[in-house]
């Protein structure tokens, strides 16, 4: 693996390798300096909590220095071009980090760098997120095995939990109104991946049909980033039927987990009450972000030392 612009462009052992580092991470802590006298830029065009923050303490923790670059600050905002900003930040950095609006915008910025690219997040992907996500449920399961449901858009975090589900052969099911489905012919790639590892991925409209079974439910909101003007119209579409509630969890196990990538619209994609509860895992998930950019920058800069 080069660059890490989407799930697929690590294999089931990479994608193992980072997960049993991370929760290594968490247990024994950051030993050594892995990154020691290396400098990540994080270049950023959206706001971001989680995942410039994690980045950039992942980076300290482990001996290396950050630049936080936002997009408005650079010539970029007068009309520079992407490739000409990735092969002139290749002189200074070791690798960047970048959350662009467009995802071809970061295969501009990956075509031209040398230097190892991972995305913070694009309108079609969120694969740290993922990473974190299922790191975040192996730990809470006690291992493999384990089924997730995910309830609402299937946007970037929906695209990349799928993906990953589906190379580590994790059973999951997405439920979603018809027209915010994957297209076809991702679903169908989906499938035949995680059946070839013993998984399986399904997409149902029915929210109760999809968490029977399940060990966790997921959900994001309703409107991403940058789609504000479908707002009124979405939320028409969602709810009531996709919000999870108490009640939708007396279809899953019995110890089913709540989980959110963050941040959360309550009372939307939501119930207060299901995010304030003990089967909210959201924070331990957070939490992984750190954990998983950690062992993500270790696995494409250099062993831990
Ligand atoms: N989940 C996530 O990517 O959070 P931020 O937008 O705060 O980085």
């Amino acid at each position: 693996m080069k660059h890490f612009l989407q799930i697929f462009d690590a294999s089931r052992g990479e994608l193992l390798n980072i997960i049993e580092l991370a929760l290594r991470f968490r247990r024994d802590g950051y030993i050594g300096n892995p990154l020691r006298g290396k400098v990540i830029a994080l270049l950023f065009e959206k706001p971001s909590t989680r995942t410039r923050v994690s980045f950039s303490s992942a980076v300290l923790r482990l001996g290396g220095e950050v630049i936080y670059l936002p997009a408005s600050e650079l010539q970029l905002a007068r009309g520079e071009p992407l490739k000409d900003t990735a092969r002139v930040l290749n002189r200074y950095v070791d690798a960047i980090v970048a959350r662009l609006a467009s995802h071809s915008s970061l295969e501009v910025i990956a075509k031209y760098s040398e230097k190892p690219v991972i995305n913070a997040l694009t309108n079609l992907h969120h694969p740290c997120q993922a990473l974190a996500d299922v790191a975040t449920m192996y730990e809470d399961a006690g291992g493999w095995g384990f089924k997730v449901s995910y309830i609402g858009d299937c946007g970037n975090v929906c695209r990349s939990l799928v993906q990953i589900c589906a190379l580590l052969g994790i059973q999951i099911t997405v439920a979603s109104p018809h027209k915010y489905w994957l297209p076809p012919d991702e679903i169908r790639l989906y499938k035949e991946v995680a059946s070839s590892v013993g998984g399986s991925v399904e997409f149902t409209e029915d929210p109760e049909a999809a968490v029977v079974g399940s060990d966790f439910i997921y959900t994001d909101v309703f409107v991403s980033m940058g789609m504000e003007s479908e707002y009124e119209a979405r939320l028409r579409e969602f709810l009531p039927r996709y919000r999870v509630s108490m009640k939708l969890f007396e279809k899953a196990k019995t110890g089913a987990k709540f989980m959110h990538c963050m941040p959360i619209r309550r009372g939307e994609e939501v119930e207060d009450e299901v995010v304030e509860s003990d089967r909210s895992i959201i924070f331990l998930q957070a939490e992984y972000r750190m954990h998983t950019s950690a062992a993500l920058l270790v696995s494409l800069l250099g062993g831990p030392s």
